[in-house]
């Protein structure tokens, strides 16, 4: 009875601890894999060398480094803080309606891919 106890106590530690590790895996979001597609479709054609973005605010994010520069003003990521990271603001409309981005006529951002930049901001906003 007690060996049967053990053991069962461990099969349970066992699933618990494979979900765990299950959950960590679907959460862990990277700039590479999730973020640069995003930014590759909603915001790089301004957002690069020449593009009105960038001349308007000195905003690239062509790569990691740009993006984490931020315009020349300041960062527009805070890493572990989405919600006060203005490239987020923007795209959420929370500032000024004419700031909103992408900007011009645009489709606004999947609130999918909002998401999951709130998620990598939150994560650490890594290099990952
Ligand atoms: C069609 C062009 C265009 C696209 C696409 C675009 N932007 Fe912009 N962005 C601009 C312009 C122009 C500015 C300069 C500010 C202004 O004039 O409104 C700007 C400025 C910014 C700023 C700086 C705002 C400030 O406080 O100075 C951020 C942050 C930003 N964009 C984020 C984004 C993000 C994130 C995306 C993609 C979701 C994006 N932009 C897509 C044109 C664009």
């Amino acid at each position: 009875m007690k060996n049967m106890l053990t053991a069962g106590t461990l099969m349970l530690i066992c699933l618990l601890l494979s979900a765990l590790a299950g959950c960590m895996v679907e959460d862990a979001v990277s700039y590479s894999r999730d973020v640069k597609p995003i930014i590759q479709k909603n915001c790089i054609s301004c957002h690069e060398q020449g593009g009105a973005g960038y001349e308007a605010s000195g905003f690239s994010m062509e790569t990691y480094d740009d993006l984490m520069k931020g315009t020349n003003f300041g960062p527009m990521v805070i890493p572990g803080d989405s919600e006060g990271s203005n490239m987020v603001v923007l795209m959420e409309g929370r500032a000024d309606p004419s700031i909103s981005m992408p900007h011009g006529g645009m489709d606004p951002v999947r609130k999918q891919d909002i998401d999951t930049l709130r998620r990598w901001i939150d994560q650490g906003a890594k290099k990952n």
